[in-house]
């Protein structure tokens, strides 16, 4: 069978800036830096995004286009006889992981989404969001169904063959997600006490900078762009040859980097206005932004809104999961493809049920002294993805010639070509430079 292709430039850009927003920037990124002390942690974040995320990035979508093959397939067809398809295998096997939790966090939208709907959330004051949630998310029945639900919801698209579905729901939905955060934005900086949270956010505060928060800003940086897992190399493999890669490259960055300031903005302004605290973990996003909702002229509605647009980002982030771990078990035979993705989502389920519960039932069983949900987002996201996003840094330039590269990137021009330089020496030396640095930096090598 021939390999699918997307609709339309535009389609493309959306179902990949798709796969790069969702929980990483709206719900991760804010807690994460919000633990990591705020504007240093933003401006690392900044800075790995634009020199190592932006390179690899494109380096994925090289990859992807040249071989259209799957993440497994692609690096074997680019190094035949080598060992190279264990980067595409590191990737399945990370993405199964990912989702597992990822997923923990799609339920809670859909849980919360319930209980808003039916008027649960009416008249809370900004307290009661968080207690109210945490009591929510720590009732097992409920949590699970609603993590299941998530896994469904991802299923049935992927099971249809990604590019027929998102495409179109995401021209909508994204414009719409960013309209209604620009809304949330400005209700959370107009509050009283506001300021404090815009200066802990945006004012790097250098002493607050250690070795671990430079990992997390490096883990975060490729999180947030599905970098390190061959998402963005199976979905450049349903390209045509004649699309601009750096084009797209630039919009998902720029769509990317406004998302996380737009999150940043919305929250930490919220969390001093109310005295909460920024280092509150994975609930934060949900304890606050209601709080903030509820300050509005029909703040409930707009929350409502919030959140079906939210579930969307996570849900078309979590397709791309499915899709890279599908497209590399069926290899294009398409018969396989709906027994293949419901197999997948099945076991994923059952994997991600003691991250579930480690809100409640198993919030005492303790891993390296974590929780087994924070074991397994610190694995993926600092761990695995750094990893592979690293192989990949030195698959590139040692597997595929310059000329290759120019040709599917289509430079031509002088300017062109000093842009292409500048790609490849960040790509070839800083970013396997700054990875190993930023290892040895937390194990203590340094
Ligand atoms: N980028 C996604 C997010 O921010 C997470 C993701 C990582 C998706 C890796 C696919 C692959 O939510």
């Amino acid at each position: 069978m021939s390999q699918e292709q997307w609709n339309s430039k535009v389609g493309f850009i959306f179902a990949a800036a798709g796969s790069a927003i969702g929980l990483g920037a709206i719900w991760k990124f804010p807690y994460v830096a919000g633990t990591g002390g705020g504007g240093a942690f933003f401006l690392v974040f900044l800075l790995f995004t634009l020199l190592l995320g932006a390179p690899l990035l494109l380096g994925e979508f090289v990859i992807g286009r040249k071989s259209q093959s799957d993440a497994v397939t692609a690096y074997q067809k680019l190094a035949p006889n080598s060992y190279w398809g264990i980067v595409g295998k590191l990737g399945v096997v990370t993405c199964f992981i990912l989702l597992s939790f990822y997923s923990v966090v799609g339920g809670w939208i859909i849980l919360y989404l319930f209980e808003a709907i039916r008027g649960g959330l009416n008249g809370l004051s900004p307290e009661q969001f968080g207690s109210l949630f945490g009591e929510m998310i720590s009732n097992p029945l409920p949590t699970l169904l609603a993590q299941f639900l998530f896994i469904v919801m991802t299923i049935l698209v992927v099971a249809k063959g990604v590019q027929q579905g998102i495409e179109k729901a995401s021209k909508i939905m994204m414009p719409a997600l960013f309209i209604l955060f620009l809304l949330l934005v400005f209700r959370s900086i107009s509050l009283e006490g506001a300021s404090e949270g815009i200066t802990f956010f945006l004012y790097p505060d250098f002493t607050k900078l250690t070795s671990e928060i430079i990992l997390l800003a490096l883990g975060q940086a490729f999180f947030t762009l599905s970098l390190g897992v061959s998402a963005m190399v199976t979905y450049a493999s349903y390209l045509p040859k004649t699309h601009n890669l750096p084009k797209s490259v630039f919009s998902i960055i720029f769509m990317n980097i406004f998302i996380v300031l737009l999150a940043g903005l919305a929250i930490f302004p919220g969390v001093f206005s109310f005295g909460m605290e920024p280092d509150a973990g994975p609930v934060l996003i949900f304890s606050v932004l209601p709080a903030v909702f509820s300050q509005m002229q029909f703040g409930m509605v707009f929350f409502i809104a919030f959140l079906l647009l939210f579930l969307f980002a996570a849900l078309t982030s979590a397709f791309s999961m499915v899709e890279i771990i599908v497209a590399a078990m069926t290899r294009k035979d398409q018969s396989k493809r709906k027994k293949v993705t419901w197999t997948v989502g099945i076991l994923i389920f059952i994997v991600g049920i003691p991250s579930c519960l480690s809100y409640g039932v198993l919030s005492d069983v303790l891993v390296f002294n974590v929780t087994i949900f924070d074991l397994f987002d610190f694995a993926v996201s600092n761990v695995f993805i750094p990893l592979g996003a690293l192989l990949i840094s030195i698959f590139i330039p040692l597997k595929l010639s310059k000329r290759e590269l120019m040709e599917e990137i289509a430079l031509g021009s002088q300017k062109r070509k000093i842009f292409f330089s500048v790609w490849y020496y960040l790509l070839k030396y800083f970013t396997p430079a700054a990875i190993v640095l930023v290892f040895m930096d937390v194990l203590g090598v340094l």
